[in-house]
């Protein structure tokens, strides 16, 4: 097993990717402390990851809340006194917006959840990984980091944002042995999708998801496992040399 004994805390862990993820961290060893804003999605990952033999606990988690970022920093030490990986995963999409008719609000929210909150798990888990002189942190960002599609500016930005927070603090936290990484997804089939395949001009589904397929150089979406396989590695000791890596996992589509 790859991930023998470690723990990961996992946040928007009661769908897709994060679901995934959860599953197969926890197949490969780990003991998984799987959060969301969704309590009864979460607790439904919790549930098949025990039923298949691993070890899961699920807890509530608004990511943009540092109280609440805090009682699973606390519920995690509490349970397994140690943390050796933090996935920051929670995301919120936009549909196809001008950007001169998008909302301060709508911003503010894609900021706060894409940004603040992974700002807010690493504040959080730097103290006990630096006292550990061990950890990995990794990131969802985006292949809207790389090579953005119109009409998604906030959500390409706060995309950004990401990768650059992740080199800037894998540099910052190299002397103390803490990895940090993200992973680019390009689109990936999870209910997130539906909010971008309406992001086309046409608002029509079946087009945009044709749309989003022909930009693929692979010629497929990515399904969450694809994401989860590449987390998989990244948290593991086969990645002990790699930090400060956004890893596109896009099927060629940032070529
Ligand atoms: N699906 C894609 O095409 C795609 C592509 C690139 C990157 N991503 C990124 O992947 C990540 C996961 O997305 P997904 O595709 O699995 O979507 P998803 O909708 O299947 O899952 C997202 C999860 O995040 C949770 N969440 C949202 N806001 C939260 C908050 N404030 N606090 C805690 N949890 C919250 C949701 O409840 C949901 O369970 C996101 O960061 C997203 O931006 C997705």
């Amino acid at each position: 097993m790859r991930l023998a004994d470690k723990v990961a805390i996992i946040t928007g862990a009661g769908s897709g990717i994060g679901r995934a993820t959860s599953a197969l961290l926890a197949r490969e060893g780990a003991m998984v402390v799987a959060v969301d804003i969704n309590k009864s999605q979460v607790d439904d990952t919790a549930q098949e990851i025990l039923s298949a033999g691993g070890a899961c606990v699920s807890a509530y988690c608004d990511v943009t809340n540092a109280d609440d970022i805090q009682r699973v920093v606390d519920l995690t030490l509490k349970r397994y006194q140690k943390i050796d990986v933090l996935f920051n995963n929670a995301g919120m999409p936009m549909s196809f917006t001008p950007t001169e008719e998008v909302s301060l609000e709508l911003w503010q929210a894609i900021m706060a959840v894409n940004v603040t909150g992974i700002f807010l798990g690493c504040r959080a888990v730097i103290p006990i990984m630096k006292s550990q002189r061990s950890g990995v942190i990794l990131n969802t960002a985006s292949t809207a980091a790389v090579r953005p599609r119109p009409g998604l500016t906030p959500y390409n930005a706060s995309k950004g944002a990401v990768t650059v927070f992740t080199r800037s603090l894998a540099l910052e936290l190299a002397p103390y042995g803490i990895r940090v990484n993200a992973v680019n997804p390009v689109a990936v089939d999870t209910p997130m999708l539906n909010q971008f395949i309406g992001a086309n001009r046409t608002g029509d589904p079946a087009q945009g998801r044709q749309q989003f397929e022909q930009s693929i150089p692979l010629g497929r979406l990515a399904t969450p496992m694809d994401i989860a396989f590449a987390v998989l590695y990244l948290a593991s000791e086969e990645a002990a040399m790699v930090t400060g890596v956004c890893l596109d996992v896009a099927g060629g589509r940032t070529i």
